[in-house]
């Protein structure tokens, strides 16, 4: 895949993404990035696993507008301190330039006054280390092709696989990919994706995953969340 400069466009939910007029590609849903990203990935993700560990390692698969991230750290500190630590680890191959990241809305439309200034923390702090964004989150940016990354066995909770579509990548919605991150997962460790795509369910299937069908958000029948079984 080559790197190709991305339009902002306004999505459904008046929040704004990244196009990428070339591969005719959206950064999240044309019917509302924030609305997508709160769905798939804080409540079907993060929300599912914050209960169950004191605290979370999270693996994003593209880190891109930081939309996620930005989102995870504000959920995990309105879900209170007592919860956890966040470990939020992100692999970029092609990072968003400041001239379109600082034209991105999302920091005015959560009410936390210092989300701006956690955003532009997000995307200012180095690559490739480990960085506190507050005492509770640490940031680890890999500007890295996914493909190329190694990660210790039994690293993550939990896996936010945000990939361009599989149409577009199949080789990162593969099954070689997804048993390198099932791998990369603790049991009972949790995979949400936006794609319910049939290849990439057997793909994570074959990987050895639990996967099951969830109601997706406006204008998407459905999304996968797969979990790695925990070893009886
Ligand atoms: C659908 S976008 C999602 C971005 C992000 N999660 C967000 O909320 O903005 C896919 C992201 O994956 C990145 N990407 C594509 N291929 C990659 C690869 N082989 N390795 C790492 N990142 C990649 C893209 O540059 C893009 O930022």
């Amino acid at each position: 895949m080559k790197a190709e400069k991305p339009e902002i466009i306004v999505t459904g939910d008046g929040s704004k993404t990244l196009y990428l007029p070339v591969m005719n590609e959206h950064y999240h849903s044309s019917h509302g990035a924030i609305a997508e990203s709160k769905h798939i990935f804080i409540d079907a993700g993060f929300k599912a696993m914050r209960g169950k560990a004191c605290s979370l390692t999270i693996l994003e698969m593209g880190f891109g507008t930081g939309l996620n991230a930005l989102m995870t750290f504000l959920e995990a500190r309105q879900s209170g301190k007592e919860k956890g630590k966040i470990h939020y680890v992100a692999a970029e191959a092609f990072p968003v330039e400041k001239e379109l990241w600082t034209q991105l809305d999302y920091p005015v439309r959560f009410s936390d006054g210092d989300a701006g200034d956690i955003f532009v923390k997000m995307h200012e702090c180095p690559w490739d280390l480990p960085f506190f964004i507050s005492d509770d989150f640490v940031l680890n940016k890999l500007k890295a092709d996914f493909s190329d990354l190694e990660f210790k066995d039994g690293s993550f909770d939990l896996v936010y696989f945000d990939a361009f579509a599989p149409d577009l990548q199949p080789e990162l919605w593969s099954e070689e990919i997804f048993k390198r991150v099932f791998s990369a997962m603790r049991p009972g460790g949790v995979l949400v994706t936006y794609s319910a795509k049939g290849s990439v369910k057997r793909a994570l299937q074959m990987a050895g995953f639990v996967v099951e069908g969830l109601p997706g958000p406006k204008g998407k029948r459905e999304i996968t969340r797969a979990v790695r079984p925990s070893v009886h």
